[in-house]
């Protein structure tokens, strides 16, 4: 409920309006503006820079400290402790499980792995060199071509059913992806894996042999997954409200996650830093593509830098890069000359006033590309993999989408278009 108001003096309207204010648990107040249609008014805001679209539970972020809650759980603590398939559950249930519980949801999503044989065939209709991000967006798609038991949005059974699908089953169709794009045979789930360590398998064994996944590679695979599980009202977690808000299935809304997330301004990025380092290519060429992303006539930007939200540390840009040191240290990948370069482009930025003065920092996508790099991920399967891990924040937010009562989402404009004209007579 309101417990304060604000009220709006407007030239032209005899008394200000009255407009609740409300307070969260964390976090700025908002003010409830939409008693402004009666007036005849529309808030602007491109870009949704200064606009609460909703109230959730499930995130919270403090852009000027860095800091990343999950229903109040810290990010550091969640990759340091937990795992990511408990932090599905603390995401969709609010809670963390009980071990009985754990077991539970683990053994349920274990066993939802596969993906109906008839899936392999949307593969063939693509190109081999076709990017796996639109490969993702249509099979992803089609899913709901195949579950009409639990399509029912207003039934939270059947909301859960499908987000234990989603989560079993994207791991094997990026895994299929890549698969596809390198033509070798799609490899099944096997049960007695962890989560990470299963993606790892049906990513790199063959029919002929047993990829042995390092439970350091595992490890690491899984903190990656964590460090992207969810992240408040994102540009591809709004979409999939969005969508979700006109009762679009649930599989039909993950896909429009999917093509959001694809940009290189948001999840695309952790793509786009690996082919910048790449440019870049010698410590000595630093200075120029500084120069580039701080001139506003070069569209260029430094990716995996700056955020819409985060003017400090990006919190999960400080484990990632822990974790990077920790991967490569490992693989006895000590010098790697794109982390060299990536190290020094941080800390040439960070004393860049351009870069300050602008709260410019790494965000998640900066290191993440450097792990699974290391890992053996080729670049153009970085953006399957944030899905894949995005995939329980984007089921979470539309399951607390419609768990309560909600309208479609519809925002209004600014016209400055023409007047109403005639149609000139002939
Ligand atoms: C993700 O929203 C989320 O939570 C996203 C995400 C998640 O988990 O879901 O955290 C994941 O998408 C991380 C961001 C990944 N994208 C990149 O790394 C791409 C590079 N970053 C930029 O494109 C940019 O920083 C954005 C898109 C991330 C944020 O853009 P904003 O908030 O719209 O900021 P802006 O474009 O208004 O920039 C403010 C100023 C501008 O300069 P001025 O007009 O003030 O002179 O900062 C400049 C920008 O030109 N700027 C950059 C820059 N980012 C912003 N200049 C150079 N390089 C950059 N990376």
């Amino acid at each position: 409920m309101a417990d304060k108001k604000a009220r709006l003096t407007v030239d032209g309207l005899e008394d200000a309006i009255e407009l609740p204010v409300y307070s969260g648990t964390e976090g700025p107040d908002v003010i409830d503006v939409r008693p402004l249609t009666g007036q005849g008014l529309f808030t602007y805001d491109p870009g949704f820079v200064s606009t609460a679209a909703c109230e959730s539970k499930l995130t919270y972020i403090d852009g000027a400290n860095g800091i990343l809650l999950h229903a109040g759980y810290p990010i550091e603590q969640l990759a340091q402790h937990s795992d990511y398939l408990e932090v599905c559950y603390l995401l969709l249930n609010g809670e963390l499980p009980t071990p009985e519980q754990k077991e539970q949801f683990v053994n349920t999503v274990t066993n939802h792995t596969m993906v109906h044989e008839q899936m392999s065939h949307f593969f063939n209709g693509f190109r081999r060199d076709a990017h796996p991000m639109a490969i993702m967006c249509g099979v992803v798609g089609a899913l709901s071509a195949f579950y009409h038991d639990s399509l029912d949005i207003n039934d939270p059974h059947h909301r859960e059913v499908c987000a234990y699908r989603l989560i079993a089953k994207m791991p094997t169709l990026a895994a299929m992806c890549y698969k596809y794009s390198i033509g070798q045979p799609f490899i099944f789930p096997r049960n007695e894996m962890s989560y990470a360590e299963n993606f790892l398998h049906m990513m790199f064994s063959t029919p002929c042999g047993e990829y042995k996944v390092s439970p350091t590679l595992a490890k690491a695979m899984d903190k990656i997954f964590i460090l992207h599980a969810d992240h408040e009202q994102n540009a591809s977690t709004s979409t999939v409200r969005l969508a979700g808000s006109s009762g679009a299935n649930p599989f039909a809304c993950i896909a429009a996650g999917i093509a959001a997330l694809w940009g290189p301004a948001h999840g695309g990025a952790n793509e786009a830093v690996l082919v910048m380092l790449n440019e870049i290519g010698d410590e000595s060429r630093i200075p120029e593509f500084i120069e580039r992303a701080k001139d506003p006539n070069d569209p260029f930007r430094l990716m995996g830098f700056g955020h819409r939200v985060y003017r400090n540390f990006d919190p999960r840009a400080k484990v990632m890069k822990q974790t990077c040191d920790e991967v490569l240290a490992e693989l006895g990948i000590e010098n790697d000359p794109l982390l060299k370069i990536a190290k020094r482009l941080e800390q040439i930025a960070l004393e860049d006033d351009y870069f300050v003065q602008r709260k410019l920092y790494p965000n998640v996508d900066f290191y993440s590309g450097i792990i699974l790099k290391a890992i053996g991920i080729p670049t153009n399967m970085f953006t399957v993999i944030f899905a894949l891990s995005r995939t329980i924040g984007w089921i979470s937010h539309w399951n607390e989408f419609h768990s309560s009562p909600n309208k479609i989402g519809r925002p209004r404009q600014l016209y400055t278009g023409p007047k109403k004209r005639d149609y000139p007579a002939k």
